[in-house]
């Protein structure tokens, strides 16, 4: 019975941590911006194919066709294939804002699914809609900020306050404090929306002498995390640290963070950087141990 990982680098450390074979990718692109990618050895597996691949510094709509050439092709080569995402692109799309729109969020997914028997990603952005909602096939999101948390271990609980910078935060702030014991706090965001301008609001609580750690799903400009360590600044907290899981746009979203000279800055390799410190391989190979048998 075989399984084969195929992919990128993280394939390869998944397929070694789970004493499986890795077939690498190779890409290619055509004058005319068609892609090409290609398995550097065809193979099939008479049990499953798992597919990771990260997103570069490509397109995100080149990532996502990307995919879908290698699932299809996957298909070909064994009777089941497992899609892993580490980031899911349009999940932030998942309602209709304005008649005529396309609910993106659904529509990728359809897409994506086309060719997979299971799909797996990281944090996907559960705001209005959950993965269940989205997905026919079976699907899994992996909440990764208890593994975050595991990097502020030095931290003492009396002095720590975990912030969430909005609402929908509130279920990372608890996730990350699963075994981590410190004070919690989430702030309110609203946009006012005749100016378009991000308001924040609190509830009381001091900060006074606190060593701060805010944690984000999603870091792309920096605005929402920074305008929160501003708030936190101004109650006055003693050191901020940031933890968060997607740097959208890899090295430049975490240097975006580095100008308010942060004690700490802790993210995963979900998109491709250079400063990660969580990798996300190793929690991806215990959830897979759980649901396949080699
Ligand atoms: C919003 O709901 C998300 O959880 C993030 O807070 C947001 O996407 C971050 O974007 P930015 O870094 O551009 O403020």
């Amino acid at each position: 019975m075989t399984i084969v990982v195929i992919g990128d680098d993280l394939a390869e450390k998944l397929a070694r941590l789970l004493n499986l074979e890795a077939i690498l990718i190779e890409e290619r692109i055509f004058p005319d911006g068609e892609l090409q990618p290609r398995l550097q050895k065809e193979k099939k597996a008479d049990q499953i194919i798992l597919i990771l691949q990260k997103r570069t510094k490509e397109n995100i709509n080149d990532y996502l066709l990307k995919y879908f050439l290698l699932s299809r092709k996957a298909k070909d080569l064994a009777p089941k294939v497992f899609g892993i995402m580490p980031y899911l692109p349009y999940a932030r799309q998942d309602a209709v804002f304005q008649e005529g729109e396309s609910l993106s969020a659904l529509y990728v997914d359809e897409l994506i699914e086309k060719n997979l028997d299971v799909f797996i990603t990281c944090n996907m952005h559960e705001h209005r809609k959950r993965i269940k909602d989205l997905f026919k096939i079976p699907s899994h999101n992996l909440f990764l900020f208890k593994d975050l948390a595991e990097k502020f271990q030095d931290f003492k609980p009396e002095k720590t306050v975990v912030v969430g910078p909005d609402r929908e935060a509130k279920t990372f702030v608890d996730d990350f404090c699963q075994n981590f014991s410190a004070s919690k706090l989430n702030f309110l965001k609203q946009r006012d929306a005749k100016t378009g301008k991000i308001i924040f609001s609190h509830s009381p609580l001091d900060l006074n002498g606190k060593e701060v750690i805010i944690v984000d799903d999603i870091v792309s400009t920096g605005g929402t995390i920074l305008e929160a360590a501003k708030i936190a600044h101004q109650l006055k907290a003693k050191t901020i640290s940031f933890a968060f899981v997607h740097p959208i746009f890899g090295d430049q979203s975490i240097d975006s963070l580095r100008k308010i000279n942060p004690k700490r800055i802790i993210t995963t390799n979900t998109l491709e950087n250079s400063k990660y410190e969580l990798d996300i391989v190793e929690p991806l190979a215990r959830f897979l141990k759980k649901i396949i048998q080699p």
